[in-house]
């Protein structure tokens, strides 16, 4: 396994549309395993395959307190929506920065699992709001985009600034 890099807004690669997987096969399960390990190193409960530059549809997660509960969701389709919720969300693009999004409460999901096989998942609370996150950035979407304008230009000009000073000093990446 190894370690994978994370874009980081506002990367615009971040903005590509994933295409589906028609096969899952040891490239996917190896590029699968590799994003957990990605995941796990970087403390967060969630990765899309967008974030680490590779454009096709999955995710991995895991929203367990004892981080021994990963996911795999290959081609994940919500079929069924109910309520809503509002949540403080963060994302390993987008370090530092927290804001409050109103997504659903409670989803279905089909999606094909790390062996390729077909499954539902009902899911509600964090396990959702994580789901919907990870599926919107494998249509070139991040958290920020709901947000308002202002808040949004706020973070949009500390996001550059961060990325400025990195390529001037590339240790201050590693923080
Ligand atoms: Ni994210």
């Amino acid at each position: 396994m190894s370690q994978l890099t994370i874009l980081q807004f506002p990367d615009p690669r971040l903005r590509t549309v994933a295409r589906p997987i028609d096969r899952v096969d040891e490239k996917i399960r190896s590029l699968a395993d590799d994003m957990l390990e990605t995941m796990y190193e970087a403390r967060g409960i969630g990765l899309a395959a967008t974030q680490v530059d590779r454009h096709v549809r999955m995710l991995v997660l895991d929203v367990s307190e004892e981080r021994d509960d990963p996911h795999v969701l290959i081609n994940p389709e919500i079929v069924d929506r109910q309520g809503s919720q509002v949540c403080e969300e963060g994302c390993l693009s987008v370090p530092g920065e927290y804001a409050e999004v109103e997504r659903a409460e409670a989803i279905r999901v089909r999606a094909l699992d790390r062996d390729g096989e077909p499954f539902e998942l009902d899911a509600d609370g964090l396990l959702a709001v994580c789901i919907q996150h990870e599926i919107d950035h494998l249509d070139g979407k991040v958290f920020i985009d709901y947000l308002k304008p202002m808040k949004r230009r706020m973070i949009e000009k500390r996001m550059k600034k961060q990325a400025r000073q990195a390529r001037r000093d590339p240790a201050v990446q590693t923080l």
